[in-house]
């Protein structure tokens, strides 16, 4: 792509003198792609003095072979604007700081709407849309899947996404420029003000059409909760658009030290993206042996495949909160292997203690010594050892 592309995505709406440019820390430049489940590598689609676009992609081929989708984040400084265009991928947004309007085309109509921190949306693949910086001097950050809808037609780079722009001119260039310029002034009907009515038209008749609201993911009643943190998850009972991407949103936040206790997602892959503090992710491979114990900071994004072992742990030092998306929009019903509510301790019996080979009661002191469930505490014994 060519600069000026660049310089014109992000339409600076005035220029920016007294802005607050605290960006978050994102990695993801460089990184040797070796860790497994830790997409350690990004790629930067769009990046003018307005903001940004990057893309994760799995630089460990491990990885790379499940990858059902991929994660972004936008980054729009203040009075900027996204100039509309569409992408051949579904979108979910997910707004974690600033204020934003968004509008798109729904059922032939524009639709916008304002959203805030916590505010998730999906805007349709092939529907063209805009995103406006209304924040005051503040940066607007938003993550988000890319869900491709088609195998790319005719552009065989790894990129995650096309985009199609409707406005714009040399730079980037509107779709529109494709056309013999007689299909556009029959198309257009050039010299006559229908075209300007019809527009009138259809604008008055946005109002009257439901479009999906955002949903706040924070305003909602934790799914669970303990001392040791909370978790929520947004599947396509409770916001319906996201049953049409096949795709479930979720938040965790770990108080400083504790741990969501071993579990297995057997109904989807997760990628999760740590917007605020530090810790690790542990995953194990179907064999047993471990895949990796990764250490993860603001900004980092892994993904665990459908099926593998993982935990993550908050650092000692301070809360860890975690964005995720998983492939599937149904319920996720993590399966845990430690704590109150494991399955070793539905399926405690001398089945279970053959298979471990210990004696049953000895399993049933090891599996019922934990009292808490899903969010466990840290204990001394597990120390870092790394
Ligand atoms: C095209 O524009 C002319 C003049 O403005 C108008 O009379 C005519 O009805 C328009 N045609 C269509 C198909 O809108
Ligand atoms: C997460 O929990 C910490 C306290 O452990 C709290 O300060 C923070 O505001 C919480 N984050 C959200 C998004 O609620
Ligand atoms: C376990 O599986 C992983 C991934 O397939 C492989 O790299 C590793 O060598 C295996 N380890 C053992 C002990 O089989
Ligand atoms: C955990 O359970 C054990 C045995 O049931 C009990 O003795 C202990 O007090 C419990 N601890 C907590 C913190 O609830």
């Amino acid at each position: 792509m060519t600069g000026r592309l660049h310089a014109i995505v992000f339409f600076l709406l005035i220029a920016a003198a007294t802005a607050d440019r605290r960006g978050w820390e994102v990695s993801g430049e460089g990184g040797d792609g070796r860790t497994p489940f830790k997409l350690e590598k990004s790629e930067i689609v769009v990046k003018t003095e307005g903001g940004e676009i990057r893309v994760f992609a799995a630089g460990h081929p491990l990885v790379r072979r499940w990858i059902p989708m991929h994660i972004g984040f936008i980054t729009m400084e203040p009075e900027t604007l996204l100039i509309p265009h569409y992408i051949d991928a579904n979108l979910i947004i997910f707004l974690r700081r600033g204020e934003g309007k968004i509008g798109w085309i729904h059922k032939d109509n524009l639709v916008e709407r304002r959203l805030k921190p916590g505010d998730v949306l999906r805007i349709p693949a092939g529907s063209a849309f805009y995103l406006v910086n209304t924040g005051k001097g503040q940066q607007l950050q938003i993550i988000c899947s890319f869900d491709r809808v088609e195998a790319a037609a005719i552009d065989d780079s790894v990129s995650p996404y096309q985009s199609f722009f409707i406005g714009g001119g040399e730079y980037p260039r509107s779709v529109l420029a494709g056309f013999d310029i007689s299909t556009l002034t029959s198309a257009f009907n050039v010299s006559g003000a229908a075209a300007e009515e019809n527009k009138a038209q259809r604008r008055g008749g946005g109002e009257a059409v439901k479009a999906p609201d955002a949903y706040n993911i924070y305003d909602r009643d934790p799914d669970f909760r303990n001392k040791f943190g909370w978790s929520v998850e947004l599947n396509e009972h409770d916001y319906a658009p996201l049953k049409e991407s096949d795709i479930s949103v979720f938040f965790v936040n770990l108080t400083a030290g504790s741990m969501v206790a071993p579990h297995v997602n057997p109904r989807a892959t997760e990628y999760g993206i740590v917007i605020a503090g530090a810790g690790t992710v542990e995953v194990v491979y179907p064999n047993g042996t471990q895949a990796v114990k990764a250490a993860v900071k603001e900004g980092d994004v892994f993904c665990v495949p459908r099926f593998f072992p993982f935990c993550q742990t908050a650092a000692r030092e301070g809360p860890m909160e975690i964005l995720g998306f998983t492939t599937s929009s149904r319920r996720n019903r993590p399966q845990f292997l430690a704590g109150a509510s494991s399955i070793l301790r539905a399926m405690m019996g001398p089945e279970l203690a053959a298979g471990f080979g210990l004696p049953e009661e000895k399993l049933r002191r090891l599996a019922t010594a934990q009292n808490e469930s899903v969010i466990l505490p840290s204990s001394p014994e597990t120390e870092e050892r790394e």
